[in-house]
């Protein structure tokens, strides 16, 4: 593993031009222009996001989701209520998200609050989501001992048939949360390993302020 890792090259994709002093006030529109800068490039699933959070032990979990949007709020993302992060976000409501959009050597991390978005958010959120998804979501019991695949696959298919039976039915554990962010950073990384990091931080009057941090 070693050398198979030591021979593997790394910061290989294409740089994007990245001028700090020109950035906006707002890091959620440099944001918007990041992400449309990566859609653009043809960075894979740019949103797909690693979302971090530590339970009532302190001990970090994380993993990969999907963004569900971003807006003045913060960064929006949905769960089950059952789900390891939920349980921690449940007693610890901080989280950190971190993209790596690998094609233009860019990384952009987020810290902030989390909140679950209530009851109606999470319903039309769980309603706008394909029937195959709902019936994933419907089947599964997150985090339980599961005797075989052939038994996943089974409670998928009773609830997919129970979807397309009940399309109004909404799972009741499902959850929409908000990362509402306090800092985020904007990292451009370069071949020479000049890295730029750009990072904002929120005041407690709700302004933003930013500046250059070294690598
Ligand atoms: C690309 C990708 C997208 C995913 N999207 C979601 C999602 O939107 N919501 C979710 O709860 N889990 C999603 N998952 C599954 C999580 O990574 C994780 O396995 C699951 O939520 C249980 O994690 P937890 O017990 O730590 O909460 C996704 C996984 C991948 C790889």
């Amino acid at each position: 593993m070693r050398e198979l890792l030591r021979s593997l090259p790394a910061l290989s994709g294409d740089v994007l031009p990245f001028d700090p002093d020109a950035a906006p006030d707002d890091p959620l529109a440099l944001f918007g222009e990041w992400f449309a800068a990566a859609v653009d490039a043809g960075v894979p699933e740019p949103h797909a996001v690693t979302l971090a959070t530590a339970g009532a032990d302190g001990r970090p979990s994380a993993r990969v989701l999907v963004l569900k949007d971003v807006g003045p709020d913060g960064f929006a993302f949905a769960t089950d209520a059952r789900s390891g992060k939920a349980v921690d976000l449940a007693v610890n409501p901080r989280a950190a998200l971190t993209f790596w959009w690998q094609p233009v050597v860019r990384q952009v991390r987020v810290t902030g609050a989390a909140h679950h978005l209530g009851a109606e958010a999470s319903a039309a959120d769980y309603l706008a989501r394909s029937p195959a998804s709902r019936a994933a979501a419907l089947a599964v019991r997150p985090g339980e001992p599961l005797g075989s695949v052939a038994q996943l696959r089974d409670a998928m298919s009773a609830a997919r048939e129970r979807v397309d039976d009940e399309p109004g039915l909404v799972l009741p554990q499902w959850q929409a949360w908000v990362v509402v962010p306090d800092a985020l950073e904007f990292w451009q990384g370069s071949p020479d390993r000049a890295h730029v990091r750009l990072v904002y931080r929120r005041s407690a009057a709700g302004s933003w302020t930013r500046s250059l941090v070294w690598p």
